[in-house]
């Protein structure tokens, strides 16, 4: 086998069906919503990137400085002969875990980008000649068929992704992770936490605008794929606080009254003057829910380590 695999598990038109119903439902749903999956095509993972590197934008930094503290932790705790990393998308930070362990036979990053997993999986075969790489490309929300790598699995969900699935996905999903464990499997799970709502805002709504760029790619992608055609300077970006639900909100406010027309699903979307299209979630945590929801899914919450700040946690569970 080569040192570099890359499965895609979908066909294409799979993924351009699932679009369209993602379009075709969101788009005539009050209010109108879209899944933030879509923001991700070679444009949108290079402004990810761009973000990770904004002032404002602390989660990367402050999971990196505890990938940096606990990567040796993490990998005598887990002896992890396989790391599967879901949405991995340029595998940066995970470097600092792969530097230690010893160990690992086979990294799976997944990912719904080709672009980012075929960047990140080119890299690292390069610099680490010894290590293979199976990336797929797949939904992490739907049932994953992994490749029979040795374990033990250790399963890595970074970035606080997992803040970018709704509550009732969150717990699907976090079920799904648990049937992908074995005993002796561990699941290391960044979540950003909840702060002061300038600190949180600031970090979605930058100075420079790249986050209203990358809000407003998943128009693109939308015109680009559904042959749509939304103007994105139509639109403003919008990052709001739910201090109820606990989650930050990037929405797309349409600046007039306008119809978008889109052929592939053969609508014409109407939007008032100022109303609003939901693009993502974005829910921060606290230590005592996270160990709910894990429990729920059938994990128990090993360790809880926290940026110097107290800004992400990363957490490492094991199958109850
Ligand atoms: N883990 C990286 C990247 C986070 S950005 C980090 O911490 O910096 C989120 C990543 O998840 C992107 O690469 C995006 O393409 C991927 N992604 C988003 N939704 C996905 C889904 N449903 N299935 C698989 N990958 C997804
Ligand atoms: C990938 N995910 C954790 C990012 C987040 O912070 O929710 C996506 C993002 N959206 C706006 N900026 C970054």
């Amino acid at each position: 086998m080569s040192p570099f695999q890359l499965t895609r598990t979908l066909p294409e038109d799979a993924t351009e069906a699932a679009l369209r119903a993602d379009v075709q439902g969101g788009l005539t749903a009050q209010p109108k919503t879209l899944p933030p999956k879509w923001f991700y095509d070679a444009y949108g993972s290079e402004l990810f990137e761009q973000i990770t590197e904004l002032p404002e934008y602390y989660p990367t930094r402050a999971e990196r400085e505890i990938l940096l503290a606990r990567s040796a932790e993490i990998a005598s705790a887990t002896g992890a002969r396989t790391l599967v990393e879901l949405g991995s998308g340029s595998s940066d930070k995970t470097r600092h875990l792969l530097d230690e362990l010893p160990g690992l036979h086979t990294y799976v990053p997944v990912d719904v980008s080709e672009s980012a997993l075929t960047q990140a999986g080119r890299a690292l075969v390069a610099e680490r000649p010894s290590l293979s790489v199976h990336a797929l490309i797949a939904d992490f929300t739907a049932r994953l068929a992994l490749p029979p790598t040795p374990g033990p699995r250790l399963v890595a969900f970074l970035g606080g992704t997992i803040g970018n699935l709704l509550p009732a996905e969150r717990a699907r999903f976090l079920a799904s992770v648990r049937a992908l464990l074995a005993p002796g499997d561990a699941l290391l799970l960044g979540t950003d936490l909840v702060k002061d709502e300038s600190e949180l805002v600031a970090a979605y709504d930058d100075a420079a605008g790249v986050t209203a760029d990358f809000n407003k790619n998943v128009l693109t992608v939308v015109n680009r794929e559904l042959g749509a055609d939304f103007d994105p300077e139509a639109f403003d970006h919008v990052a709001l606080w739910d201090a109820e639900r606990e989650w930050i909100e990037m929405r797309l406010r349409s600046r007039t009254v306008q119809t978008v027309k889109i052929p592939a699903v053969d609508l014409a979307v109407d939007f008032g003057a100022g109303e609003e299209l939901r693009t993502e979630v974005s829910a921060k945590f606290r230590e005592a829910g996270v160990r709910d929801e894990l429990g729920t899914a059938g994990l128990e919450l090993t360790h809880w380590w926290t940026d110097t700040r107290g800004r992400f946690a990363l957490s490492l569970s094991t199958a109850r």
